[in-house]
């Protein structure tokens, strides 16, 4: 609605963002009262769970670019949940998440939780994450090297997520999904439109960092996410 829209559009101060716990509380007394899914949908389910919990295990002890390795606090894997039908890819860590170890928790991120939200979304029901899972040192822009690097990982990650829909943050997310370099990719040009990522459809929009130095931008981004709200069949306006 309007009211949504203009919350985060308007305001740029946001409350503390929490991270996720009340989920897997909800999840487990559901278990025990509802009526529960096939067996086979639970392997797969755990199974799910399993193999990312493994992979982030993995990514945590990577050692593949040095000067992130050396300059990280920790690595950044993801935040939200893994049953998640809306992924939000974002470009690298900074300094909040490198310190926190969760993707966008800084002001670009308390940003995105107010696009979450405008969406009538908590961020507890999305999923969160990052090309590079590692801060490159004073937010410089990830290098060719790191981002061929850390690719099979998101490549992996989205792979076992197999989220209904996803939407691409800014320029490095875009380049990643639609498999070309980043200098080819007019962000500006392309944001708005929606495109294939091994059958899952994406949509491409502006980055919420980009937002907080252009906030006339905003319309845009809401726009963009009106139209992956409809897709998913909750639309919002
Ligand atoms: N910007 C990103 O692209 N990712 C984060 O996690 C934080 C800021």
């Amino acid at each position: 609605s309007y009211i949504d829209k203009n919350r985060w559009e308007e305001t740029v101060q946001a409350e503390p963002v929490s991270s996720s716990p009340p989920t897997e509380v909800a999840e487990s007394i559901e278990e025990e009262t509802m009526p529960r899914p096939s067996e086979t949908k639970r392997m797969e389910s755990s199974e799910k769970l399993i193999q990312l919990e493994a992979l982030r295990a993995e990514v945590s002890v990577c050692r593949k670019c040095k000067m992130l390795c050396d300059t990280r606090t920790q690595t950044v894997f993801s935040d939200g949940t893994p049953h998640a039908e809306l992924c939000f890819v974002g470009e690298a860590p900074g300094a909040d998440e490198d310190a926190t170890g969760l993707p966008f928790v800084g002001k670009a991120g308390q940003l995105l939780t107010k696009i979450i939200e405008a969406c009538k979304l908590q961020r507890n029901e999305v999923y969160i994450c990052n090309v590079l899972k590692c801060r490159p040192p004073n937010n410089r822009n990830p290098m060719p090297d790191e981002i061929a690097h850390c690719r099979p990982y998101l490549d992996r990650q989205l792979d076992l997520l197999q989220p209904k829909m996803m939407v691409a943050l800014g320029k490095f997310a875009a380049a990643h999904l639609l498999g070309e370099k980043p200098d080819k990719v007019p962000i500006t040009k392309l944001r708005g439109t929606i495109h294939d990522y091994r059958g899952i459809p994406f949509m491409i929009t502006l980055h919420p960092a980009y937002l907080l130095r252009n906030p006339p931008a905003k319309r845009d981004v809401w726009e963009d996410m009106k139209e992956v709200m409809r897709r998913l069949g909750r639309p919002v306006e």
